[in-house]
């Protein structure tokens, strides 16, 4: 009957939500990690992070993470990361995103997911002495309703053992940092591991052990494939319906091989068109429920250090150097932030305000086009800029139309 029943499941994608209790050895102990009973703002999106000491007599393995959830209502992920230093403050406090010196991301539970969830056989996830003394717990709540006198303290119980195994577990992000999302259609967007990160930051093959593919409300598919030698390899992790509040973990059993050079890419198709999802503007990339994201969270095992985070902004590698291409397409946005008052002032005093063909002289050229040729306002990347940065800036709404109107007018 059990195994029936995990057949159906399957054949809804839903397996590995539901992860049989699987016995643990005798040495076996834990430790629970959690916030203390806290008050759930009425706003919408809150998160909420705390830096908490963890045993360290010794170096152990974590070998399962069990979801202490005490208020479904709002719960809707959690992320669990090592702090590279010890830290003083241990005090629960909002967060954006992971709490500065605590980015290793070690554990994760969502909603929809069941149960504990456990590291391969022979590996486990690192801490203890000469590795993470204390651990960071990030909340994110979601007061749908906007309930007043919610609490919530919920958190993880750690399972761990001073056996350790043959491999430390690591855990990758992956996916694409610049959406958007027009309005009233179906539209994807993909971004991931290219091939020369792989080659950059992997020194041996690594084995993908789990996969939690993550968007927000507009996210209806997902779907993280391997690429090798520019061809289709293999598809890791397929979610065809995707719903935030059910998206599952997908294990792999066997685990599936990445060698340096391979492309891990992941695409996300988001629907602003149907039903309750329909939107009337565009949406961009961010935390709140009403932004979205594209990510795989990918289990592997052995360790590499660094590789935590292999992501793309637009057509850009963030997490390695192509030697062949200037990084982020040689856009610096603090140096842009920097320079760009005096490439608008410029504009200013070298063209004139008042429209007409007298606008097409060489210094006004010269001062729009410096604007216009900065590596930040090219292509898809320019796109982001005008509106992160550009739009953001008091005096661009005047210099834009001297803008518009000097290309219009001289090319
Ligand atoms: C919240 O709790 C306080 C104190 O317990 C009570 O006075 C107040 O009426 C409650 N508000 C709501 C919306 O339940
Ligand atoms: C979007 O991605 C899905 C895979 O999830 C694919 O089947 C579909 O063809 C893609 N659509 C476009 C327009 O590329
Ligand atoms: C866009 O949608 C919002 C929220 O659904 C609505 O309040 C607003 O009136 C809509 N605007 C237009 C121009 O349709």
């Amino acid at each position: 009957m059990r195994q029936f029943l995990v057949v159906i499941l399957s054949l809804c994608g839903y397996t590995s939500s539901v992860v049989a209790e699987q016995p643990l050895e005798a040495d076996v102990r834990y430790f629970d990690i959690r916030i203390p009973a806290l008050q759930v703002p009425t706003k919408r999106t809150h998160y909420v992070c705390q830096k908490i000491k963890v045993p360290d007599a010794d170096t152990f393995h974590a070998i399962a993470f069990e979801p202490l959830i005490s208020n479904h209502d709002v719960m809707h992920h959690m992320l669990l990361f090592g702090c590279d230093f010890d830290v003083q403050d241990t005090a629960p406090h909002e967060c954006s995103g992971a709490d500065a010196q605590c980015s290793s991301w070690l554990a994760q539970w969502t909603i929809g997911v069941e149960g504990k969830t456990y590291t391969p056989d022979n590996a486990g996830v690192r801490f203890g002495k000469h590795s993470y003394s204390y651990m960071s717990l990030q909340i994110h709540w979601n007061n749908e309703r906007s309930a007043a006198n919610l609490t919530d303290n919920s958190g993880f119980r750690i399972y761990y053992t001073t056996k350790l195994r043959q491999y430390d577990v690591g855990n990758v992000q992956i996916g694409q940092q610049d959406l958007d999302i027009p309005p009233h259609t179906i539209h994807n967007e993909s971004g991931g591991c290219s091939g020369t990160c792989t080659a950059a930051m992997l020194p041996h093959p690594i084995y993908l052990t789990r996969t939690y593919i993550h968007m927000h409300y507009l996210g209806v598919n997902g779907l993280l494939e391997v690429y090798r030698d520019g061809k289709f390899l293999k598809r890791v992790a397929y979610d065809k319906e995707y719903d935030y509040k059910i998206s599952p973990i997908h294990t792999h059993d066997p685990p599936i091989e990445i060698r340096p050079g391979d492309e891990v890419r992941l695409t996300c198709t988001f629907d602003s068109l149907t039903g309750d999802r329909n939107r009337n503007q565009s949406l961009y990339f961010g935390e709140g429920s009403n932004a979205e994201m594209c990510y795989a969270f990918v289990t592997y095992f052995p360790n590499v250090q660094n590789f935590d985070q292999c992501l793309q902004f637009d057509e850009f590698d963030m997490n390695c150097i192509d030697p062949n291409k200037p990084y982020m397409g040689g856009c610096d946005f603090r140096k842009f932030r920097q320079d760009l008052k005096s490439y608008l002032q410029d504009i200013q005093t070298n063209c004139p305000t008042i429209p007409g063909p007298s606008i097409c002289h060489q210094q006004c050229g010269r001062s729009v086009g410096q604007l216009l040729n900065q590596p930040c306002l090219q292509g898809r990347l320019g796109s982001n800029t005008r509106r992160t940065i550009l739009s953001q800036t008091p005096i661009w709404t005047d210099v834009s139309r001297i803008v518009d109107h000097f290309t219009e007018t001289c090319n």
